[in-house]
């Protein structure tokens, strides 16, 4: 690709680090289209920007043995939640998790070395009113959450459907506003959040379920009830590219990923990702990455070769890949569980997504959409279906976490430490008891 982009090294480590490059020599020969170097090959310094919201001192805290964190350092891969609030969150009878509860955001430090803000990143949120007034209370108070305890973060999302405020669907609709002050408001949006969080952030969901569910998938052109994107109606699909082109101009280390739900195989809507991006690939556009969201149901079938075959394919083509929101939900009781056998269904589909990811050398990143179910968007979101999440109630780890556990835990240190080790014991008799067990 003739874009600079930051090397994947860096990008797992997501350390500002001061990069010195000798131009001379094999070494530099190899990585010399990532890496800069000035005309007469002299060496030259770059530096990815620092994170405006870096603490003076970052909170002493260490990853317990038998926490994801720890294995996710050592596998070199960023295992990440949501910061919860916002969205659905708003409907519920409790406060926002992420301000207002020190348990649960104790818990994500003490779980995952990186984090999505779940809703706040939004148009919604950062545009509430009106035009011209940025909102960013919320997402600061993540970002420097994050910064504290040394975890990445995946920015969400910066161009989608959904989600935006309502006072611009109503005045996009009564036609308030021409193409040319459409696309300056984009421009804005996008130039001034990816700006304010350089450094902060390393992962961008640029662009968010731009296809829709057709049999031939198409962009989402449509009006606003057909679930249509405000910004490809009127601006038209060409948009896309500039989207990508901003942000990139803004934080050129930050790695610009596509993002999509049912993309968990080779299928119509994930060929329709591969066709558009290699165009935009071959136009110079500069777009990084593919993120599955990876949303799966029991209801429906999973095919664990299939999703890492596209992923693949992905890769070959030369993109960063990640799982960006995984959850796996079934048909729920009263109570909000789903049937044992279920149960250990979802767990296997949990360890078979991690596996993959860490088998290929473009997925750096794995998030978890959600910790507990009592804060999860799937019970409002399908009815009657839940018990998706990771733990119980009270943080105890279910199945789904403890595969995750598992998987980690072979991955970086082998069979027999996960076999034997005591820091195990838990996870290893809560997946005995579900027959489960990669
Ligand atoms: C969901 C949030 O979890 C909810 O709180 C909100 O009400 C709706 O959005 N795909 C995405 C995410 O890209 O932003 C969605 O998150 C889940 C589906």
């Amino acid at each position: 690709m003739s874009f600079p982009r930051r090397s994947r090294a860096a990008a797992a480590l997501g350390v500002g680090a001061l990069l010195l490059v000798s131009c001379a020599g094999e070494e530099a020969d190899a990585e010399a289209d990532e890496q800069p170097e000035d005309q007469a090959g002299e060496e030259v310094e770059a530096s990815e920007p620092t994170c405006q919201f870096a603490p003076d001192e970052q909170v002493d805290h260490e990853y317990a043995r038998d926490s994801l964190g720890h294995f996710a350092q050592e596998a070199d891969l960023k295992v990440g939640n949501v910061a919860a609030g916002g969205g659905h969150h708003e409907d519920e009878e409790y406060p926002d998790p992420f301000p207002d509860d020190e348990e649960y955001r104790e818990h994500l430090a003490e779980e995952f070395t990186s984090l999505t803000h779940e809703n706040y990143m939004k148009w919604e949120f950062i545009h509430p009113d009106e035009w011209g007034d940025f909102h960013f209370e919320e997402t600061d108070a993540v970002v420097e959450f994050a910064q504290e305890h040394g975890m990445d973060m995946r920015g969400h999302a910066l161009f989608w459907h959904s989600q935006n405020p309502e006072w611009l669907e109503e005045s996009v609709e009564a036609g308030e506003y021409t193409q040319e002050e459409l696309r300056d408001m984009l421009e804005e949006h996008v130039r001034t959040v990816v700006s304010r969080y350089a450094g902060c952030i390393q992962q961008w969901d640029v662009v968010n379920e731009v296809f829709d569910d057709e049999e031939e998938p198409q962009l989402r052109d449509g009006s606003y009830e057909e679930s249509g994107n405000l910004w490809i109606r009127e601006l038209g699909p060409e948009i896309l590219d500039d989207v990508f082109e901003w942000a990139h101009e803004e934080d050129p280390d930050a790695l610009l990923f596509y993002n999509d739900y049912s993309v968990d195989g080779t299928n119509a809507k994930s060929d329709a990702y591969y066709e558009l991006i290699q165009e935009q690939l071959d136009r110079g556009v500069p777009v990084h990455g593919f993120g599955s969201q990876t949303h799966l149901s029991m209801q429906y079938d999973f095919d664990p070769e299939d999703y890492q075959a596209n992923l693949q394919r992905f890769e070959d083509l030369g993109l960063e890949t990640a799982v960006t929101e995984i959850d796996v939900r079934g048909e729920v009781t009263e109570e909000g569980r789903m049937s044992d056998e279920d149960r250990a269904g979802a767990a296997e589909r949990y360890g078979a997504v991690l596996e993959s990811c860490l088998e290929l050398a473009s997925c750096n990143s794995y998030t978890i959409w959600g910790s507990l179910d009592e804060h999860s968007w799937i019970p409002g979101t399908f009815e009657g279906e839940g018990d998706a999440a990771l733990y119980e109630s009270g943080y105890e780890r279910k199945p789904h976490y403890c595969i995750n556990q598992q998987v980690l835990v072979e991955h970086t240190e082998g069979e027999d430490v996960w076999a034997d080790d005591e820091a195990f014991e838990e996870c290893r008799g809560i997946l005995e008891e579900y027959g489960v067990g990669v």
